[in-house]
C-alpha cells in the first residue's frame, strides 16, 4: 500500500509554478495576480484563505486580501468584484465561502468574471468543463487529478466509484474521470444517498472516490483488494485528546481500509494540500492566457 501524499505532490507543483514564474520576471512579463476576498471571520474561511494567500507567496504569485465585515451589503461586495474585474492588474479573483446569509451565492459567483474565476464555480466554466473546452477546473476536482497524475495512477479502462454528487466535488470529478482527455477515459458510476446496493457498487471499484461527507462512511468491506482510495471528506470530530478538542478525519476508514489497497489518501496531508496547488494552477494559467 502506498499513501498517496498530497503535501510531496503539493510541494512539486509549486516547485515547478516556482520555476515557471521566475522565468516570467527574468523576461520581463506579466506575474500572476490573485485578489482573495474573505467576509467576516469564520475560523475555517480565515485558515483557508491564510494558507492561500501565503502559498502564493511561495511560488511568486502577487496576492491582494481584501476582507469585509459580515454586514457588508450585498451590493457594495458585487461592486468591489466588478472593480476587481475592470483591474487589468488582477489575473484571479476568489471569494471565500460560505457567505453570510444576507449574501446570494449564486450572484456573487456569476459576477465573478469567467475569465478571473480561479475557482471555477462561474457557470460559464462549469458548462466549459462538461464541453472539454479550455476552463479552470475547480480546487477540488483539479487537486484530485493532479494528485493521480502526480502518483502516475492509470485512469483509462478503469471503472471509477465516486460516493457524493455536490456540486463542487462529485459531479464534476464524475465528469471529468469519463472525458476523453489524458487523465479521463474511466467507466465512472456516481453514487449518492439514494443509492441502492452502495457497498456492491464500491466492491467493484479500481478507484474509490469518497466525497460523501460523514466521517469513515466507506469501510474496509466496501473496497476490493488493490483498488485506489481517495479521500475527499475532511469532517471535524470531538476528541479530547487534541488541544483544539477535535480531529479532521476523513470520509474513509482508513486503518482498516489502508491495508486493502495500492494507494489510498490520507486526511489530513492528501487532497486538501492539493486543492491550493490547483488554484495556483489556474491563477497562473488566467494570467497566461490574456498576457
Ligand atoms: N470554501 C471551501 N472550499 C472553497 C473553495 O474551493 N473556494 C472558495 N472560494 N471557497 C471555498
Amino acid at each position: 500500500m502506498q499513501i498517496l501524499d498530497g503535501k510531496l505532490a503539493a510541494i512539486a507543483i509549486k516547485e515547478m509554478l516556482k520555476n515557471k514564474i521566475s522565468e516570467l520576471k527574468i523576461s520581463g512579463k506579466k506575474i500572476p495576480h490573485l485578489a482573495a476576498i474573505l467576509i467576516g471571520n469564520n475560523p475555517a474561511s480565515e485558515t483557508y484563505v491564510a494558507s492561500k494567500v501565503k502559498s502564493c507567496n511561495e511560488v511568486g504569485i502577487t496576492s491582494t486580501l481584501l476582507r469585509f465585515d459580515d454586514s457588508i451589503p450585498e451590493q457594495d461586495l458585487l461592486h468591489s468584484i466588478r472593480e476587481l474585474n475592470d483591474n487589468d492588474d488582477i489575473d484571479g479573483i476568489l471569494v471565500q465561502l460560505p457567505l453570510p446569509k444576507s449574501i446570494s451565492e449564486e450572484k456573487v459567483i456569476n459576477t465573478i468574471s469567467s475569465e478571473k474565476d480561479v475557482d471555477g464555480f462561474h457557470p460559464i466554466n462549469v458548462g466549459k468543463m462538461v464541453l472539454e473546452l479550455p476552463t479552470f477546473i475547480s480546487a477540488t476536482p483539479y487537486g484530485i487529478i493532479l494528485l493521480l497524475q502526480h502518483y502516475k495512477i492509470e485512469t483509462t479502462g478503469r471503472y471509477v466509484v465516486v460516493i457524493g454528487r455536490s456540486n463542487i466535488v462529485g459531479t464534476p470529478i464524475s465528469i471529468l474521470l469519463s472525458r476523453n482527455t489524458a487523465y479521463g477515459n474511466s467507466t465512472v458510476t456516481l453514487c449518492h444517498s439514494r443509492t441502492k446496493n452502495l457497498k456492491e457498487i464500491c466492491l467493484q471499484a479500481d478507484i474509490v472516490i469518497a466525497a460523501i461527507g460523514k466521517p469513515k462512511f466507506v469501510t474496509a468491506d466496501m473496497v476490493k483488494e488493490d483498488a485506489v482510495v481517495i479521500d475527499v471528506g475532511i469532517n471535524r470530530i470531538k476528541d479530547e485528546t487534541k488541544k483544539s478538542g477535535y480531529a479532521l478525519t476523513g470520509d474513509v476508514d482508513f486503518e482498516n481500509v489502508a491495508p486493502k489497497c495500492s494507494y489510498i489518501s490520507p486526511v489530513p496531508g492528501g487532497v486538501g494540500l492539493m486543492t491550493i496547488a490547483a488554484l495556483l494552477m489556474n491563477t497562473y494559467n488566467a494570467c497566461k492566457q490574456k498576457h
